[in-house]
């Protein structure tokens, strides 16, 4: 099997990729390295450029006539930019991915799974969510990702594609073994900033702090990114079993994680703890959820593997030879 992997020189598609070579499937990389890294796809196919670029997706197709499916992660992902920059936003998620759309349809492509993301549900008063929950997101990024889930569903209706999305909510940690991870020096998730500020000796700063949650703190569902790869694989091998033409499943952990309780658990796994400072809420900001993961369990048979400790002790890990793997590593947030 092979698969066509959109953004697969960033984070999570870099990831996935590594668990489909490591699975023994092969994969071709298309990405415009807009924000991804060129050293994660050292040993990897690479075709750079845009997806919205269909003679490029043209010549990956007739170079590789065996691509069983097409995983698309390309995307900006940074949510406070998104606030800023709504337009850039919707050209490079919504535009660009109908554009790609309508490149694989061209090429025969039939199987898509989509890389969207639990910030097009606004969470209910429980704060939990499950794909029959509203959608309803609170910024350009959600927006962009929830737009892209409803063209994919109607152009689904009609033509010749099956389209998985996967919502992924907040992936931590890095490839085990070490081969990729985040790329950017100044992450704006919270465990990124908080290995930021135990480099720096700085304090965390707590955005926001009177959300209806048991501390105040914003909640967040942190799901290890090597667990985010096992469902693609998981979703490829029972993909044309999966009801159709267009399905959501939600890749969570199903457990809450304040922003305190992350912070606690990253102070006992270092050895000189983070001091923490409360501020403000950002621009886009949202109290966040959990997922129920019923869906993921019964359809792909997933069910994560790694915990809370497995994912910051791999962020820790990744960001201490980050450096030597990414020379003149980003310092633009990711
Ligand atoms: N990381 C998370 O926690 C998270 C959560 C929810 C959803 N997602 C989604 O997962 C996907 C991957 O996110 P990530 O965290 O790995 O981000 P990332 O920035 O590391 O990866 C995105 C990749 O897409 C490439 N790219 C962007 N626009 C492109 C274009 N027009 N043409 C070709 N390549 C392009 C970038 O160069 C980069 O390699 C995104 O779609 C994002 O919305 C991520």
């Amino acid at each position: 099997m092979k698969v066509l992997i959109a953004g697969g020189a960033g984070y999570v598609g870099s990831t996935i990729a590594s668990a489909c070579l490591d699975a023994g499937i092969g994969v071709v990389i298309m990405d415009s390295l807009v924000t991804g890294r060129r050293e994660f796809v050292t040993d990897r196919e690479l075709y750079e450029g845009d997806i919205a670029d269909g003679p490029l997706v043209d010549r990956i197709f007739a170079e590789h006539r065996d691509i069983y499916a097409v995983i698309h992660c390309a995307a900006l992902v940074v949510l406070s930019d998104s606030v800023a920059d709504p337009v850039g936003y919707y050209q490079a998620n919504v535009v660009k991915s109908l554009d790609f759309v309508t490149h694989l349809l061209r090429n025969g492509c039939g199987r898509l799974i989509f890389s969207s993301t639990a910030a097009v549900y606004r969470a209910g008063a429980d704060l939990t969510v499950d794909e029959d929950s509203a959608i309803a997101p609170c910024s350009p990024y959600g927006r962009s990702k929830a737009m892209c889930e409803a063209i994919f569903a109607d152009i689904a209706s009609v033509q010749p594609l099956h389209v998985l999305s996967l919502r992924y909510f907040n992936s931590i940690g890095a490839d085990p073994k070490m081969r990729t991870g985040l790329q950017s020096r100044q992450p704006t998730h919270a465990l990124g900033a908080m290995i930021r500020a135990h480099d720096e000796g700085a304090p965390f700063l707590i955005a926001g702090t009177d959300y209806p949650t048991r501390d105040g703190s914003g909640i967040r569902d942190y799901i290890h990114v090597w667990d985010m790869a096992a469902a693609h694989l998981a979703a490829l091998g029972c993909f044309d079993a999966l009801p159709g033409p267009a399905l959501a499943i939600n890749l969570g952990t199903g457990q809450g994680t304040t922003v305190r309780e992350l912070l606690d658990a990253f102070n006992r796994a270092v050895e000189y703890p983070v001091k923490a400072l409360e501020a403000a809420r950002r621009p886009g900001d949202v109290v966040g959820a959990y997922t129920r993961i019923d869906r993921a369990k019964q359809l792909l048979g997933w069910a994560p593997q790694y915990d809370l400790h497995d994912g910051i002790r791999h962020s820790l890990q990744w960001a201490a030879i980050r450096d030597e793997i990414l020379p003149g590593a980003v310092s633009r947030p990711s």
